[in-house]
């Protein structure tokens, strides 16, 4: 089959290479793409948000199937306009997309379907004077969220009332643009958080192994939160009764609702959940793999990916194109520029990537391009480094060993991945 990746990111690198594994691929084309997934994919030379090239591509080039890496082109109704035109896609509608491009109609999704979550409250940008009434009185700590999407930036997590107070009003006051026009107000989880992954034709699925993803910049889960700055799988703490409930009582009342509505979900559904004393709860939908955890998860993951996403993008998911969704431990550090998620530089080189992967590990690039035939830096998260062993510790030793070959400057990491659960 032909194959065309959309997506630049590390989890992108990560699919890229899940799915080069599979023995029925002719084609393989990415866009826009990394240097890391240049080596198993040709660079598509079309833009992401001009949806007719996308498709005239995919016509002349006899793609068999889409996968959509990241979230904006799916909010952007990219499935849909690939689907109206016969070309099979692995990737929800933007009406499915909802469940992550709107805190607000999946809170409200989940309260309908009786789906265990938070308490919340959504209020509009004109309702601000009941929102700040409800925060004033409320129980603390509380989360306030802005509806839509914000990079993973849009969350603050109030221990003060004049916190709670200060993210609604910079919410409102249009820090996260139009992704600020409603909040979400709901009670804070206590638990250990963790990502599962549920491989979705729109009526049946599979669970890949559960991850566990470090969202704070800095060790012992300090500074500001970021987009994730490294994972492991599997989380252990996802037991298989745990694992049960979460298909049970989130997963499978989830496909059948959206289905109701009339919006089945095709594609990754990622689940990200607080267990609490064995009992699961949902922090948020996403419409698609999560990164950095894609990469902690496919690196332990036995199977044909291409095929299993086909199935899956044809409404009939094949579960048994995937023979072991857990052959040994896996730890992925990010490696980021110096001030991410805030302020950075970028464009500097990178150097020890050949050393690393030579002393095992595998490198996945998620900023990066390539100048003068020179590898640089290109974004916040730059790298992710990823060991695999028969136990965490020594995959947690072979991706930190790794970590140390590599050199650019600004770099930054954090050196606890993992640690809690060794
Ligand atoms: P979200 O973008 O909704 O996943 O929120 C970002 C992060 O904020 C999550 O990964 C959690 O660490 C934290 N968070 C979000 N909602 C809650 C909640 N209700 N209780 C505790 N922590 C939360
Ligand atoms: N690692 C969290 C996310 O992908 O949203």
């Amino acid at each position: 089959m032909n194959i065309l990746l959309v997506g630049s990111g590390g989890r992108e690198h990560a699919l890229a290479l899940a799915v080069s594994r599979s023995l029925n691929i002719k084609k393989f084309y990415v866009a826009p793409g990394n240097p890391g997934i240049f080596q198993f994919a040709e660079y598509a030379d079309i833009s992401i948000s001009d949806h007719n090239s996308i498709v005239n591509f995919c016509k002349q080039k006899h793609i068999d199937l889409v996968v959509i890496g990241p979230e904006q082109p799916l909010e952007a109704g990219l499935s849909d306009t690939l689907r109206e035109n016969g070309i099979v896609v692995f990737g929800p509608s933007k009406n499915a997309a909802r469940l992550e491009t709107s805190k607000g109609f999946a809170k409200e999704f989940m309260q309908l379907n009786g789906i265990p979550t938070a308490t919340f409250k959504r209020f509009k940008s004109y309702e601000q004077d009941q929102a700040l009434e409800y925060v004033n009185h409320h129980s603390l700590p509380l989360v306030i969220k802005a509806d839509g999407l914000a990079a993973g930036k849009g969350v603050v997590v109030a221990e003060t009332n004049i916190q709670a107070h200060n993210a609604v009003v910079e919410i409102f006051g249009g820090a996260f643009g139009k992704a600020g026009e409603e909040v979400v107000i709901e009670d804070f989880l206590k638990g250990e958080e963790v990502s599962v992954f549920a491989i979705c034709d729109g009526t049946n699925f599979i669970t890949l192994a559960p991850a566990q993803d470090h969202k704070r910049a800095l060790d012992g889960d300090k500074g500001k939160n970021t987009g994730g700055m490294g994972a492991y799988a599997p989380a252990l703490i996802v037991t298989d009764s745990v694992l049960e409930k979460i298909k049970k009582q989130i997963i499978i009342p989830t496909l059948a609702g959206m289905r109701k509505i009339g919006a089945p979900f095709i594609g990754c559904l990622f689940v990200g959940l607080m267990i609490d004393n064995g009992e699961p709860s949902v922090v948020e939908f996403n419409c698609r793999f999560g990164d950095p955890e894609t990469q902690a998860v496919i690196s332990i993951t036995e199977g044909d990916f291409a095929e299993l996403f086909l199935s899956a993008a044809l409404g009939s998911i094949k579960p048994n194109t995937i023979t072991n969704i857990q052959n040994g431990y896996a730890c992925n550090v990010v490696m980021a520029s110096g001030g991410y998620p805030d302020n950075y530089k970028i464009g500097y080189q990178i150097i020890g990537i050949t050393e690393a992967e030579n002393s095992g590990a595998t490198v996945f690039h998620a900023g990066t391009k390539i100048e003068n035939n020179t590898l640089l830096s290109n974004g916040g998260r730059v790298l992710g480094v990823c060991g695999k062993g028969k136990t965490l510790s020594e995959a947690i030793d072979i991706a930190y060993n790794a970590v140390k070959l590599i050199k650019f400057t600004d770099e930054y990491h954090r050196t606890d991945i993992g640690h809690k659960s060794k």
